[in-house]
């Protein structure tokens, strides 16, 4: 897999996802595997080119998180010239341009999903960027507006025209939000689009089979995932093998899951301080646990830490009060597993089921978001 004359290891990306896509998440999903390119979330051009604190806190990276890019939106082709030269003078690898965003803040400005609707002048603004640095610019778009207007297929022939080195494409239109299914044959006809750049499919691809569904499917060079990664960060890592072999890897063991969970806790300290590291880390760790097994105890707990000794203290509580329930590799034994014969206290009924779309998203009419 190439962008241009960037050479990634893997067909697997990291989609963004504004509040989530952050330095320690990136660098978790690496050290577990399989990702061909890591995004950041989206951040405002104008902000970067003032230097905005928040913005430059979005794109924070370091040597371990490579090759990664950072996604653009904004819609004043100066603007965007100017923060890609900024991006690619800090080392940034490849910068992706948001054409999907469906939020009204993004697109009344002419930004986001809005860019899907004025061909021309999304062209005239990707040129402008493109001609003004050396790493790959790639868009993110959905299939267009609305069902009215499928503006996908033909939006890539012209980006593909003014050098865009690879598109990804959420099979959803703007209207839909995330409501509904992927539309895959949606995909399909972008694919079928693009002339020699990649097409990287994506929505809703939570699990290694998925993933090979939709590039068998749609013919995508590619795969990226968003929520699904959230979830599962070895989805990566085991979609690749999937695709690689045909194999089927285990899931992890228990005590990989907490290995894993640690060192992230640890990278949101070390990126964001201890007191903002574990605030954003409450929302984190009640992913991790939901594969745990019994796990109210730790979740009343973790949802509020203040600093590391509360989040240790949890965990080795928890672990100690767990080890009744398991074998000497910290497996559940047999009985306590899920079924009907589990006792009442272990079972936990108020938490949302795994691998369900938890990340909230907008609800409700798309026109007021
Ligand atoms: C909470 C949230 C934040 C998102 N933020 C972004 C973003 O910053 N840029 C973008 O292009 N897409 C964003 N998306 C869309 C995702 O990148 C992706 O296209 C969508 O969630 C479908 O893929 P998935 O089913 O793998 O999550 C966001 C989605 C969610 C749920």
């Amino acid at each position: 897999m190439q962008f241009g004359s960037l050479k990634l290891e893997t067909n697997l990306f990291l989609s963004p996802l504004a509040g989530y896509t952050n330095l320690p998440f990136r660098l978790v999903l690496r050290e577990v595997g399989g990702l061909g390119l890591t995004t950041t979330d989206l951040v405002n051009a104008r902000s970067l080119l003032e230097r905005n604190p928040r913005a430059l806190k979005l794109i924070e990276s370091n040597e371990m998180d490579s090759p990664y890019a950072v996604q653009l939106f904004g819609a004043v082709p100066e603007e965007m010239r100017d923060a890609s030269q900024y991006l690619e003078s800090i080392g940034v690898n490849s910068i992706d341009i948001n054409m999907g965003c469906p939020v009204r803040k993004v697109c009344k400005t002419g930004g986001g999903s809005a860019m899907m609707t004025e061909l021309d002048k999304t062209a005239h603004l990707v040129k402008t960027m493109v001609n003004a640095v050396n790493i790959p610019i790639t868009a993110k778009m959905r299939l267009g507006w609305d069902d009215n207007n499928i503006t996908a297929p033909n939006l890539v022939r012209a980006l593909e025209d003014v050098g865009v080195k690879a598109i990804f494409i959420h099979g959803r239109t703007r209207e839909q939000g995330f409501l509904g299914t992927v539309n895959l044959a949606g995909i399909s006809e972008v694919v079928a689009a693009a002339q020699a750049i990649p097409v990287i499919g994506n929505g809703d691809v939570t699990t290694p089979e998925s993933a090979k569904h939709m590039i068998e499917v749609t013919g995508c060079q590619g795969v990226s995932a968003g929520r699904g990664a959230f979830y599962n960060p070895w989805l990566f890592k085991h979609t690749d093998h999937y695709l690689k072999t045909g194999e089927l890897l285990p899931d992890p063991k228990f005590l990989e899951r907490v290995r894993v969970m640690r060192r992230h806790f640890d990278l949101m300290i070390e990126v964001f301080g201890e007191e903002r590291g574990c605030l954003m880390f409450r929302k984190v760790a009640p992913w991790y646990a939901k594969r745990f097994g019994p796990v109210k105890m730790f979740n009343k707990r973790v949802v509020k830490i203040s600093n590391r000794k509360d989040f240790e203290l949890t965990l080795s509580d928890y672990l100690e009060w767990r080890n009744q329930f398991v074998d000497s590799d910290g497996e559940l034994i047999e009985r306590y597993r899920q079924g009907p014969m589990v006792p009442t206290f272990m079972q936990d009924d108020e938490l949302p089921e795994v691998g369900k779309n938890e990340i909230p998203v907008p609800k409700g009419p798309v026109e007021i978001w």
